[in-house]
């Protein structure tokens, strides 16, 4: 193994028991060693995403004992065998399938991590890894968006919304957003979305898209805030159209009958991260495509607010992400 000295423990929020907020502890654990095609990044910033909210209370299942975070990024501080992507000393982010990025220092998979560019400090590179891959795998393979398309875009001044905002329009789409409040339709308007509809503010989402597509409806959806929106995707979907389910922000959306696709002969697709980029060879694509959107200022980050790498930093970003009140990306400042 290479690497520069390695301390014996580390400060990680480790999940001992999934449940409520109190379960966010930070704990001394064993500093992970990196195997056979595995690296030890020393953490500097790590992203807080929604399914930290789900890993910790347990809607997604996980055995426990297991350290929280799925995005990092950070200097590289080790390198197992078989690693050829980034060496000791370069700056590099990551996303984490199994978790770990909650400490002060987290082992990756070499498939799984990126060496930053130069014009990409950690910071950005921790904001948005996990996002930007997500948001750029969805308007590619999800539902490919094509110049003329109308799309919606649900929760368009979150962290993801923001970004799927900003690629759509840059692939000639007009996007349609939704969002809770005048001042985040304002930002989702700065970022790519050519008509805002206010939900739950009396501004109906099926006659207002129906209106703006003159009754067509739109080729796209993306909605990741999943039960309470569900329903209307069906009404304002054009024939033919992709409704693209990956998140669940109000709740997971139920099961249903496929004869429900036939009426407009849809697809409905629920892709995750984890399945679009597993090889190498899909980490870089998109990974450089993801860094040439940013070189490009077609992408940028919005910092909704940095946390303190503590108990009650966690805890705040999860009440905070939850309730409402946040658009674009939170961050953990871990070291
Ligand atoms: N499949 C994947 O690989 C993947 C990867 C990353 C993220 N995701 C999913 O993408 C979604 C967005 O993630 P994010 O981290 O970017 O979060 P986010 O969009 O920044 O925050 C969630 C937003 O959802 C909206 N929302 C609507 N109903 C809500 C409710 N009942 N409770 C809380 N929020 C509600 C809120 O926006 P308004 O106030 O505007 O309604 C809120 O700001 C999540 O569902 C997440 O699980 C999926």
């Amino acid at each position: 193994m290479a690497s520069s000295s390695v301390p014996s423990t580390m400060k990680a929020l480790q999940i001992q028991k999934q449940g409520g907020l109190e379960v966010l502890e930070i704990h001394d654990v064993p500093v992970p060693q990196p195997g056979p095609g595995q690296v030890l990044l020393k953490v500097e910033w790590a992203g807080v995403n929604f399914i930290d909210t789900y890993l910790r209370s347990g809607l997604y299942k996980k055995e426990t004992p297991f350290i929280l975070g799925n995005e990092s990024a950070g200097t590289i501080h080790a390198v197992g065998p078989n690693v050829s992507n980034v060496k000791v000393g370069d700056k590099a982010s990551g996303y984490l399938a199994t978790g770990g990025g909650y400490a002060e220092f987290a082992l990756l998979e070499d498939s799984k991590i990126v060496k930053l560019p130069s014009n990409v400090d950690t910071k950005t590179g921790a904001g948005l890894v996990l996002q930007g891959l997500t948001a750029w795998t969805l308007v590619k393979e999800a539902y490919e968006v094509k110049k003329g398309d109308y799309v919606l875009v649900h929760a368009a001044a979150g962290g993801v919304g923001l970004l799927l905002c900003q690629m759509c329009k840059y692939l000639g789409a007009h996007v349609i957003g939704t969002t809770s409040t005048t001042e985040k339709a304002e930002l989702a308007k700065a970022n790519g979305a050519e008509y805002v509809i206010l939900y739950g503010k009396g501004e109906s989402v099926v006659d207002k898209t129906l209106e703006i597509t003159g009754n067509k409806g739109v080729q796209g959806i993306f909605d990741g805030v999943g039960k309470d929106t569900w329903e209307d995707d069906f009404k304002v979907i054009a024939r033919k159209g992709t409704i693209v389910t990956f998140g669940n922000a109000s709740g997971a959306v139920e099961p249903f009958a496929p004869l429900k696709l036939s009426a407009k002969n849809i697809k409905v697709v629920r892709p995750t991260l984890g399945n679009y980029v597993v090889t190498r060879e899909e980490l870089d694509r998109y990974s450089n495509e993801l860094w040439e959107l940013l070189a490009k200022s077609v992408i940028k980050l919005s910092v909704h607010k940095d946390y303190s790498f503590s108990a009650e930093g966690i805890k705040q970003s999860q009440i905070d992400i939850t309730s409402r009140g946040t658009t674009g990306k939170l961050l953990i400042k871990i070291s």
